[in-house]
């Protein structure tokens, strides 16, 4: 542990060194940035996938009005880095800072919050040219992000600011979940939905960084890395990221990359279907406990399981009764429950329909 440890650190320092020496001029601190940040896109352009909301935006960067936003979707679609890059462009890097407000999950964003801090930056009013003489809007957007955390008073407490500053101010909110955001502020935002990215536009950006950062890879381990990231663009590229550190030497593989996701190799899932379909309780019992200790997230399993159980070739009415149980295994294991007794319990309901099929 302790050489791998050791082993690591040294790896990842040498990589860092030469991208200081190499990087792109312009740039000053190039140190230990991860490359999800490296890589955030820089101007509504460079967001990918995501039609709909850059075409509203580029407009509106263009001179025309702008909306309060919405934003919502699955992690890892573009949504901060969307707002952010148009924001930056909108009022240039110095009038950035006066003009944009930005409140995450780890701001308290209480209704307390809402009636002074939102409210009083939402109340001034703004010039119509930036200090370099370049016209800019005469409207401040206030970011507020993970929206879906907020309480519903909090929320409500923006109803009317949302409104009455609208002359000065546009809102974007950002959220994983719209049905968080209570009905009143969806009715006053043009929504926008992020999609998971589609896995041609994953691997196209993934090849992009390899080539920037020169790595070496097999198009199979790039293939894996879409496949395990489901649309979720920072969880690819921070994969990708982990399995360059891992061997800087040799070239990233299709292995190295499900082993940094922690996917059960298939062998292990048809091992544990095959005995819950013929084998007996005891062989069971081994199978989960082996899993366990192997140290396989349960969330993982039941995920790979899942998808084995859809395609396989048994009665509707026993996968129906086997995704039930996998849909409260899931609520369980959220809950915080034994991860070997939900396995177990899930494989016993397993086994009895298989034995019903029969
Ligand atoms: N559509 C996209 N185009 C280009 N890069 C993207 C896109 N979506 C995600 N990324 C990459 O993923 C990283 C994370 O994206 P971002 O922070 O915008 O996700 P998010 O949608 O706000 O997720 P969360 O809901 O978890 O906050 C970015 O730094 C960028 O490198
Ligand atoms: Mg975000």
């Amino acid at each position: 542990m302790q050489a791998f440890l050791k082993g690591a650190t040294i790896q990842s320092a040498k990589p860092q060194k030469d991208k200081a020496a190499a990087g792109p001029s312009g740039e000053k601190k190039q140190k230990a940035l991860p490359w999800v940040e490296k890589y955030r896109p820089k101007c509504v352009d460079e967001v990918a996938f995501q039609e709909e909301v850059v075409a509203v935006l580029k407009k509106s960067l263009e001179g025309a009005d702008l909306p309060n936003l919405l934003f919502y979707g699955p992690p890892g679609t573009g949504k901060t880095s969307t707002i952010l890059a148009a924001a930056r462009e909108l009022f240039g890097p110095v009038l950035y800072r006066q003009r944009v407000l930005e409140l995450n999950a780890s701001d308290e964003r209480g209704i307390q919050v809402v009636r002074d801090k939102v409210k009083r930056f939402a109340q001034l009013t703004v010039a119509g040219t930036r200090s370099d003489g370049k016209p800019c809007p005469h409207f401040k957007i206030i970011i507020l992000d993970e929206a879906d955390s907020m309480t519903a008073p909090a929320q409500a407490a923006l109803r009317r600011t949302m409104e009455k500053e609208s002359r000065t101010t546009r809102f974007c909110l950002i959220c994983n979940y719209i049905s968080r955001i209570i009905e009143p502020l969806t009715s006053r935002c043009s929504k926008f939905r992020f999609k998971p990215l589609a896995n041609q536009i994953q691997r196209q950006r993934l090849l992009d960084i390899c080539a920037k950062e020169d790595l070496k890879y097999t198009s199979e381990s790039i293939d894996a890395l879409v496949r395990v990231s489901e649309g979720d663009l920072r969880k690819a590229i921070t994969y990708l990221q982990s399995a360059a550190r891992l061997n800087t030497e040799k070239e990233i593989t299709e292995k190295a990359i499900t082993e940094i996701a922690g996917v059960v190799p298939t062998k292990t899932i048809d091992n544990l279907l095959e005995i819950c379909f013929k084998g007996t309780f005891e062989k069971l019992e081994v199978a989960v406990k082996n899993i366990v200790d192997e140290g396989y997230a349960a969330t993982q399993v039941l995920g790979q399981l899942h998808e084995a159980i859809i395609e396989r070739d048994i009665g509707d009415k026993q996968k129906s009764a086997i995704t039930e149980k996998m849909a409260v295994v899931d609520k369980c294991l959220t809950d915080g429950a034994d991860e070997y007794l939900q396995m177990l319990s899930l494989c016993s309901v397993m086994m009895q329909q298989a034995a019903e099929n029969n």
